[in-house]
């Protein structure tokens, strides 16, 4: 990929220390949102690498997923699946519980969103421990789905999420890293 337009991703993404709590170092992705240029690179970089790969449907989780999840499918021309936050999808639902870096939660999809034989592709915009990535791929392959890729803007290689998603069979990328 072109090292400028991976370095104007990068720069476009502030960092805020101690939010949401203390020790943590956040790393904002609606600076990189507000930033038309950097916004359409992320797209575009990632519409080259997946384009022609066979995807059959992009799965997004809640809710910064959703944010690169449905303009990338919109730009393959592939179905976009939502992963979100308990209680929020109106169709008959699966769950997984998973840890985060700081805390716990659920994930629910529509057990009618993925089909035996979809190849999905998982977008998100942040890696991090890979606990929410893990349970989005538990719920796809529980519904027959095939999860070969997982595309992030960021990885946060200390917390290790990367490896976690390796271990799993996909095939991981992100467009940049921060220590
Ligand atoms: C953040 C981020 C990823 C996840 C990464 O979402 O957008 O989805 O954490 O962490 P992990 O790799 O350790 O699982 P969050 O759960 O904070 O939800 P939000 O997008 O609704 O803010
Ligand atoms: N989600 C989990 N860890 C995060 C971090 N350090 N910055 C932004 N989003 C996150």
């Amino acid at each position: 990929m072109n090292q400028a337009s991976l370095a104007l991703i990068k720069n476009s993404i502030k960092t805020i220390p101690d939010y949401p709590k203390p020790g943590i170092m956040f790393r904002d992705v609606t600076s990189l949102m507000e930033d038309g240029e950097a916004f359409k690179m992320s797209i575009d970089l990632l519409v080259a690498h997946y384009k022609d790969r066979g995807f059959t449907k992009i799965v997004g989780t809640e809710a910064r997923g959703f944010l690169f999840g449905a303009p990338l499918a919109v730009a393959l021309g592939l179905g976009f699946v939502p992963v979100r936050k308990p209680g929020k999808l109106p169709r008959a639902t699966n769950a997984q519980s998973y840890e985060l870096e700081y805390g716990m939660d659920t994930l629910e999809i529509h057990q009618d969103a993925i089909q035996a034989g979809d190849k999905v592709l998982v977008v998100d915009d942040l890696l991090a421990t890979g606990g929410t990535i893990d349970a989005t791929v538990k719920l796809i392959r529980d519904l027959g789905g095939e999860v070969t890729d997982a595309a992030f803007i960021i990885n946060l290689p200390d917390l290790g999420g990367e490896q976690r998603l390796l271990d799993l069979g996909l095939d991981v990328l992100s467009l940049c890293e921060f220590e």
